[in-house]
């Protein structure tokens, strides 16, 4: 930019551009342009306000970016408090409640303006002069936290108001959200990545409010509604005024309101929200009512805690009426089992509903659950719907008890319930699937191995088709290189029944048996056609392929293919999922049928399968697996893996003791155990004694690491990594050599040194020859006394007989020695 005032004009154009597209996505929740394009005009913008500082206004777009740290949160009184409401459920209470209001007032000539209950996170903002320059929690009504610099990064809340009439200083309250549509992205990414979801939006709000780091809050798209005015009492005298003023000066105020002229109409409107609420872009969970007129409410005024001119009806927590097809079992990372009632479809609070937690084994006692029960699905307020209670009059009269599973269900360990605990484990921690993942994540992570080329679902691919047993098996991946190619990585899309046979999601292999039909098309068939029995399903996707023009009789054809190899033996109806084996047999017609419901049952994928058959597919047949196969590990990825792979060999030996996962061994502890012993052999040989004599070990620790090497299993993963080349011994510091001095002498400091912070003393030995030990022992050749060295290690050297001289004598040692 050549001049100043091409810089000007520039800055006020991208000012422009990148409010509009702001309003476009908070307001109309639309967008033209990509998050990139966007970044990349608040970049320019940001580059030219550095180049120009005094072109920057306080009121500008890259005011939001964020990039504060705040590590404790002031808190700070608000100027009025901030109140609650009342509440109910019923409408005849609402009734009572207008009928206390008219006693009040003495007459019926007020209205009431409603606004939808927003569920989030009370926010007070003050502005002095048009700018803001305070936002406070609500807290306890009273004080709350100060969260200015999270808050400025909300991109439409006004940071600078401009117009007439502004007060010098005003109170705008509101309601912070996550907007639903960005809570199911977040949590899409953080299951991606295998962090725990966020409970919902409200919790992750309140959450992300109080982050430290106010870049990171700018990166998650909050929002807020606004609904009360606070300030000069000359601006407006009612609350539907108020509304518009702050319409007026940009905040963002839900459309969603209405005054109403009495509670019959305020009942109606409760009504046309009950529904419709669900399609806005953030949980509601009432509606709230308040009388409009500012001076009625003086007169109507407070009781301790809430008005009496406002009161908030909160929709009851809908539930609906489902059948429960089964109960499946997931076993987590760490190996608790937790049972899924997997239901038939139901509509609730605007979503399908197919499945409800069921928590543990009590819960299924609770419930007193039989067979083919029809239960009561409630949504509340967290992502999970649960079942609230069994509709008895339905029981089939010889439905049996659910009863609860006695094996894992990955691995057919035999399960384990600790007394006095809920939950079921599954005690096979190194070898079942999922608790597997869970350690090979632990290798692979950044503060261990650091490779971060095998993310989530890469490994579990890795595991679920048997390339990965172990850690060590990671190494012996650069030898299966071949058999990596063409693997898939998605593994929702297999499942097995109850024989073991393969079946993989009825998505993919709708789109493998078809051709012109895109996956996205087949999506919104799925999506139409939900709830309906297989065959059903079957049949209607026939019917939707005749809409299609192209290729319409060749993919009725392959359907009805299909569906004849399904008829030819019984197979588990498996909701969402059809066996692998008539699939493939649709278009290869070189299999044998036995060997394939055999290799079925054998293999994980098809992938595996596949690389069993002995003769080679035609193009078309590769081009029909490839799309039944999904994503797949292409060579890019391949050698990328085997790059992080090979380059994590070089991770130091407290990295590698870490990695390993040893119960109770946290990284601090890998650290101190590979300081101390200096290699994987000489921690291996140590006793418990001499575990315990060491600061920072305990009893628990030391019997973890004597657990851990007495495994055969562990010794020989041990031994394997050490054939792959990991570090399991202590590099030394070589050109940190200062002297050979102390070569030959162990020796140990205690209490406080005048010379020498906490650690420094162990590199200053090690440096000059000597071994510095960590703990009283015989072998020692002396010990440094510092001040207030601890009495039982002193007794202990002395009833060991061990030489101890001062801090001085040391370092005369040092100086004159040699
Ligand atoms: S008015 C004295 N209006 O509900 C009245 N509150 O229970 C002050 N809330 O802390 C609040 N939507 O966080 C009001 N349209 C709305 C609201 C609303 C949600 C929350 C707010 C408040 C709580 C009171």
């Amino acid at each position: 930019m050549n001049s100043k005032t091409e810089a000007q004009k520039r800055i006020a154009e991208l000012t422009e551009q990148i409010n509009y597209h702001n309003q476009l996505y908070y307001q109309e929740d639309t967008s033209e342009i990509s998050d990139f394009e966007f970044d990349q005009l608040l970049n320019e913008l940001i580059q030219l306000e550095t180049e120009y500082p005094d072109l920057l206004r306080p009121e500008s777009p890259s005011q939001r970016v964020g990039g504060t740290i705040t590590k404790v949160f002031e808190t700070a009184e608000h100027e009025q408090r901030m109140l609650s409401l009342g509440n109910t459920y019923s409408e005849s209470e609402l009734i009572a409640f207008d009928e206390r209001v008219a006693k009040g007032l003495g007459h019926r000539d007020y209205t009431y303006f409603c606004e939808l209950k927003f569920d989030g996170v009370a926010i007070s903002l003050v502005y002095e002069n048009g700018r803001l320059i305070r936002a406070v929690t609500r807290g306890d009504g009273f004080k709350g936290d100060v969260v200015t610099e999270n808050v400025k990064t909300i991109r439409n809340i006004p940071l600078y108001i401009k117009g007439e009439e502004i007060p010098e200083r005003f109170e705008a309250r509101g309601e912070i959200f996550l907007p639903k549509k960005e809570f199911d992205k977040i949590n899409a990414e953080r299951e991606k990545s295998g962090d725990p979801l966020l409970a919902n939006p409200r919790n992750a709000a309140s959450g992300t409010l109080k982050m430290q780091d106010s870049s990171v809050v700018a990166k998650r798209r909050l929002n807020c509604y606004f609904y009360q005015l606070i300030g000069d009492e000359n601006l407006v005298s009612r609350h539907d005024q108020a509304i518009h003023q702050l319409e007026k000066w940009g905040f963002n105020v839900s459309q969603t309101y209405k005054n109403c002229t009495d509670i019959q109409s305020v009942l109606s409107f409760i009504e046309s929200w009950r529904e419709k609420r669900h399609h806005l872009p953030l949980d509601t969970d009432g509606v709230v009512l308040k009388v409009n007129d500012y001076q009625q409410r003086e007169i109507l005024g407070f009781t301790a805690k809430i008005p009496r001119w406002a009161i908030a009806y909160k929709y009851k927590a809908e539930s609906a009426l489902s059948t429960i097809r089964n109960i499946t079992f997931q076993v987590g990372r760490t190996g608790a089992i937790t049972p899924v009632a997997n239901l038939s479809p139901v509509q609730l609070a605007g979503t399908t509903v197919k499945r409800a937690s069921l928590h543990n084994a009590n819960e299924i006692l609770r419930l007193d659950l039989h067979e083919g029960d029809q239960v009561f699905v409630e949504k509340g307020g967290e992502i999970i719907p649960k079942i609230t209670g069994v509709s008895l009059e339905n029981r089939k009269p010889n439905a049996k008890p659910f009863s609860y599973i006695t094996h894992c269900p990955e691995c057919h360990t035999h399960l384990n319930r600790k007394e006095g605990e809920a939950k079921h484990y599954c005690p096979n921690a190194m070898g079942c699937p999922p608790q597997l993942l869970g350690r090979i994540e632990h290798f692979v992570h950044k503060r261990a191995m650091d490779i971060d080329s095998l993310g989530t679902e890469r490994i579990r691919a890795l595991i679920n088709q048997g390339y990965v047993k172990d850690p060590a098996d990671i190494y012996d991946l650069e030898s299966k290189q071949d058999k990596l190619l063409g693997l898939e990585i998605n593994d929702d899309q297999y499942t097995k029944d109850q024989n073991g046979s393969l079946y993989v999601t009825l998505r993919k292999a709708l789109f493998a048996l078809t051709e012109g039909i895109s996956l996205s098309a087949i999506d919104r068939f799925l999506e139409d056609t939900e709830g309906l029995e297989q065959q059903e399903r079957l049949q209607a996707f026939k019917n939707y392929l005749k809409k299609f023009q192209t290729k319409s009789d060749v993919n009725l054809a392959y359907i009805a293919r299909f569906e004849d190899w399904l008829q030819k033996a019984t197979w588990d109806t498996i909701e969402d999922y059809v066996p692998v084996a008539p699939v493939l047999l649709v278009w290869i017609k070189d299999l044998e049928v036995e060997q394939l419901v055999k290799l079925c049952k054998e293999k994980n994928s098809v992938h595996n399968i596949v690389l069993e058959f002995d003769f080679t597919l035609t193009e078309q047949q590769t081009e029909k697996l490839k799309k039944l196969k999904g994503n797949t590990f292409q060579e890019g990825v391949i050698s990328n893996m085997m790059e992080g792979i090979k380059t994590s060999k070089n991770q130091p030996f407290e990295k590698v003791l870490f990695a390993l996962g040893i119960r109770n061994i946290g990284e601090n502890t890998a650290k101190l155990l590979a300081e101390q012993f200096g290699s994987i052999d000489a921690l291996a040989a140590s006793s418990i004694e001499e575990l315990l004599e060491i600061n920072g070990v305990g009893e628990t620790l030391a019997q973890s690491l004597q657990d851990f090497f007495s495994d055969p299993k562990n010794q020989e993963l041990i031994s394997r990594l050490k054939g792959h080349g990991l570090h399991f011994k202590k590099e030394k510091k070589e050109s940190q050599q200062e002297s050979q001095k102390l070569t030959g002498l162990k020796i140990l400091a205690s209490g406080k040194l005048n010379h020498f912070k906490r650690d420094e003393i162990i590199d200053f030995v090690e440096s000059h020859g000597g071994t510095y030990l960590k703990s009283v022992s015989k072998n020692l050749d002396f010990i440094i006394e510092g001040e207030d060295m601890g009495p039982s290690k002193k007794e202990k050297a002395q009833k060991l007989g061990i030489k101890m001289i001062d801090e001085q004598a040391f370092l005369n040692l040092l100086n004159h020695h040699g």
